[in-house]
């Protein structure tokens, strides 16, 4: 499978929000999606396979830093596309990003029924840090926030021991 890894661009705006539907994730206004792409202060990365002749697009991460803290705020990949490897190569970028500005940490929160999830994150080193009750609506479920020290994932990913 040959994909590419690029940044987000307004054009793929309508093909993001509809992925963002399609795969279950609380709604995201379109306005939040082109700051996204318009700001610096966020990563907003889309995968997509060359191949396809449209809807290219087979998913997309969103992550902004906050002080040393990296936060993953979107990632999804498209239904049919799951469970080959493209949510861990979004994740890993988006992990590698924060690593590059600086960041000591990942965190994000997950439904705490969402397992596909939850399974990969733990496959990357986040543990779980707490529980928010009835944090969402739609489904309904407590949240997970997880969390993820970068430059242990930094280490065990090279090979070399961190430098404190
Ligand atoms: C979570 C999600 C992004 C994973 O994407 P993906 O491309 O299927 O992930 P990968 O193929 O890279 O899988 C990596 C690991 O995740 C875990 N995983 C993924 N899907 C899983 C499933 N259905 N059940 C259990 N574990 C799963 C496994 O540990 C897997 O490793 P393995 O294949 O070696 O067992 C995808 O399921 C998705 O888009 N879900 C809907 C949106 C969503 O819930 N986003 C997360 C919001 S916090």
């Amino acid at each position: 499978m040959r994909y590419q890894i690029r940044a987000a661009q307004i054009d793929d705006l309508a093909e993001i929000i509809q992925l963002n539907r399609r795969t279950g994730l609380s709604e995201w206004s379109e306005e939040s999606y082109r700051e996204a792409v318009a700001s610096k202060q966020f990563l907003l990365i889309v995968i997509e396979l060359p191949e396809e002749e449209k809807n290219r697009i087979a998913g997309f991460a969103v992550a902004t830093v906050i002080f040393t803290d990296l936060e993953i705020l979107r990632l999804a990949v498209k239904p049919s596309w799951q469970r080959r490897g493209l949510g861990s190569v979004l994740l890993q970028h988006v992990l590698e990003w924060g690593k590059e500005q600086g960041c000591k940490r990942c965190l994000l929160e997950v439904n705490a029924d969402n397992q596909a999830a939850i399974h990969l994150y733990k496959k990357y080193d986040f543990v779980e840090l707490y529980r928010r009750k009835n944090y969402y609506s739609h489904p309904p479920g407590d949240a997970l926030v997880m969390e993820s020290r970068l430059h242990r994932v930094h280490a065990e990913r090279t090979g070399r021991v961190p430098i404190r």
